[in-house]
């Protein structure tokens, strides 16, 4: 493909106190994805078809917190949410309280494209995976000795789930959030983000991920958002969606994703991150947690990093 605009697959893997034990798995993760999604991209010109590719990479491995490796809420159980966007039509689909399925952002997009709805979740959600033959995956598949390990980690420090995801003094129950954000040559945007949520949540809590503006934002006109941390301060805020603004008035895109998520911060005292593409194919990469993982592929180079103001370069 050539074009003006250089085609971007950016990704993210959570924001959070990361322990050193996990940062490797969290790069290996990232990279992979952003290739995945890239490669696709390439082939298909096709942002949504490269959201998921990029999206399933990471929902299939248990260093994230999405799909396989999901936390736990307070009953034990892994309930999930995704979303996507695209920003031609400025259209979205989501699903939330999601059980048993390995991949929730194709669920999502199967909401955008299959159903007259934006936002599916509880008993509907359970039918509507029966109506379109999504195969089921077991507990045993999805929950990790890890989520067992934050869950009873949660409980025996008191069980504040503003910690959990996180939080600065409870390591076991750092994960992440997963996202991803695409802009073809044309300049055509889109946006995923798949999510277990925090540890310790009660049973039927939803989050920021499922909501256009909070979990992820596409406009052609502007750019695309996929956001990670603190879930009720990024749906308070409207994160996502205060990137665009922001973008819209005239701010770069990485001046852009910085202040918004510094702005929540200092609003909500609660941290954040976020991934930026604009339709002119610039990237922004910010959060106020201690770490985030995230990789981009542009051309025939991976950039990548998870501490901040680190950004590395390798080849493809
Ligand atoms: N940001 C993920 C959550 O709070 O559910």
């Amino acid at each position: 493909m050539s074009g003006a605009i250089p085609p971007v697959v950016l990704v993210h893997g959570g924001a959070g106190d990361i322990p050193d034990s996990r940062v490797a798995n969290k790069l290996a993760g990232v990279k992979r994805a952003a290739r995945e999604g890239y490669s696709r991209l390439i082939k298909t010109g096709n942002v949504l078809d490269s959201i998921e590719a990029a999206i399933h990479i990471m929902e299939d491995d248990d260093a994230f917190n999405a799909g396989r490796g999901s936390v736990l809420n307070l009953e034990g159980e892994v309930e999930m949410e995704a979303l996507i966007t695209e920003g031609t039509h400025m259209n979205a689909g989501s699903v939330t309280l999601v059980r048993n399925i390995a991949h929730p952002i194709s669920l999502a997009r199967m909401v955008m494209e299959d159903t007259p709805h934006t936002i599916l979740g509880g008993q509907g959600v359970e039918d509507f995976i029966v109506k379109m033959g999504v195969p089921r995956v077991s507990d045993d598949y999805l929950i990790t000795d890890y989520a067992k390990e934050a869950l009873a980690e949660f409980k025996r420090k008191g069980g504040d789930p503003t910690k959990t995801e996180i939080g600065s003094d409870w390591v076991p129950g750092e994960v992440g959030t997963v996202g991803c954000v695409v802009v073809n040559s044309t300049g055509h945007v889109a946006s995923g983000t798949s999510t277990g949520g925090i540890t310790g949540k009660y049973r039927g809590r939803i989050g920021d991920t499922p909501l256009p503006g909070c979990g992820g934002y596409s406009d052609d006109d502007i750019g695309a958002v996929s956001t990670t941390g603190y879930g009720e301060a990024i749906l308070k805020y409207n994160l996502a969606h205060r990137i665009l603004t922001a973008m819209q008035s005239g701010m770069p895109t990485q001046n852009a994703t910085k202040l918004s998520c510094e702005g929540m911060t200092s609003r909500l005292d609660k941290t954040a991150g976020a991934i930026t593409v604009s339709n002119k194919g610039e990237v922004g990469v910010s959060f106020t947690s201690t770490r985030m993982a995230w990789a981009y592929q542009l051309g025939d180079e991976i950039h990548y990093g998870i501490e901040k103001g680190q950004h590395l370069v390798e080849k493809a």
